[in-house]
């Protein structure tokens, strides 16, 4: 019997040495091992008839070769996982690259109003919203634009249905009486908000935009100011030197007013399709705060001065990046946003 134990182990151990996949290596441990038919298994069955003498020789002996097998394929498992070109179907391969996470990004209005806020900030400028939903009194009589007033055609709106009279604001410069009503100077503010307006929508208008409302109110104020306060402000936006115009406008809230344009970034001041061959872009409103504004506010009479300015956000970020469509910006296209 100890013969046969002995043969029956190298005639296993050659066996594994030659398998060369998975299933093979099952089939041989039951060939030897099984429960039922495994041939080692079945010897040891008859350890059973054998004397009191032989028994614990015969035993001890297959119980060993047993275990040498079993090595055997454990050694044999082992290389042939680890050989991937053998096993391919049941490797893991460390080394190939891991599922991508889709990482977003905010939108270029937004990172638009995160510079914005930024740059006015380092300036010393307080960041207020204010409120999309306006009333009638702040929108338009507080800055000087009473009922039936021409020019409101200029801010036509969405209007509500109710006894206040409110609407959707059109300009962030609201946020002018809302401060000045419960502040006292000095005041440094910028308003950073979504403004509507009742609009025939193109390349250039849309009816829902971004305005950026500043104001600087105290004693001796000046144009210098503003205009000083502009040029750091687009400098530091276009992260460039910008050329700036000034020119004579009007609006009901400031005197005097002005329209301010700088000269094209597209084509140098040239003249390009972006600046309609101008060679200069408009880009906001501006003006001396109107004593009426101030009076309405409740202000001292002739005590302060201060200027304003109101920039469209949009067409400053359709510069920067060069787009050439108003309504991209909330047009939710991913092919349009994902390269910002
Ligand atoms: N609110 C003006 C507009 O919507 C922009 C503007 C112009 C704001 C002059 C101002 C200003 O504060 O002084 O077109």
């Amino acid at each position: 019997m100890i013969n046969q134990i002995k043969q029956l182990k190298s005639k296993a151990l050659e066996q594994i040495n030659q398998i060369k996949n998975k299933a093979d290596l099952d089939k041989v441990w039951r060939q030897y091992l099984g429960r039922q038919n495994g041939k080692l298994t079945k010897l040891l069955r008859g350890l059973k008839d054998l004397s009191v003498k032989e028994k614990p020789k015969v035993g001890s002996l297959a119980n060993q070769v047993k275990q040498e097998i079993n090595q055997a394929i454990d050694i044999k498992r082992q290389e042939l996982f680890s050989s991937g070109s053998k096993v391919k179907s049941e490797t893991l391969d460390f080394t190939l690259p891991g599922k991508k996470v889709e990482l977003g990004h905010l939108h270029p209005l937004t990172q638009g109003k995160q510079m914005a806020a930024d740059i006015f900030l380092s300036m010393g400028f307080e960041i207020l919203e204010g409120p999309e939903f306006e009333t009638d009194y702040y929108n338009f009589e507080a800055l000087n634009i009473p009922k039936g007033h021409p020019s409101r055609d200029m801010w036509d709106t969405f209007y509500i249905k109710s006894k206040k009279g409110e609407l959707l604001r059109t300009h962030t410069s609201p946020m002018q009486i809302r401060v000045m009503e419960k502040k006292k100077p000095p005041l440094k503010v910028c308003v950073i908000g979504k403004c509507f307006r009742h609009e025939a929508t193109d390349a250039s208008h849309e009816h829902t935009f971004y305005h950026i409302e500043g104001f600087v109110v105290d004693e001796e104020i000046s144009v210098a100011n503003l205009i000083y306060t502009l040029k750091t402000f687009l400098n530091a936006l276009f992260k460039t030197e910008v050329k700036i115009r000034v020119r004579p406008s009007y609006f009901p809230f400031t005197e005097p007013s002005f329209e301010v344009d700088f000269a094209c970034l597209n084509c140098g001041g040239k003249g390009c399709p972006v600046c309609s061959q101008t060679g200069w872009v408009e880009i906001l409103g501006a003006g001396m705060i109107h004593p009426e504004v101030f009076k309405q506010a409740g202000y001292i009479k002739e005590k302060y001065t201060g200027f304003a300015f109101g920039i469209g956000l949009d067409r400053l970020i359709m510069m920067k990046h060069k787009i050439d469509d108003i309504r991209l910006l909330h047009s939710s296209d991913l092919r349009f946003i994902r390269q910002f």
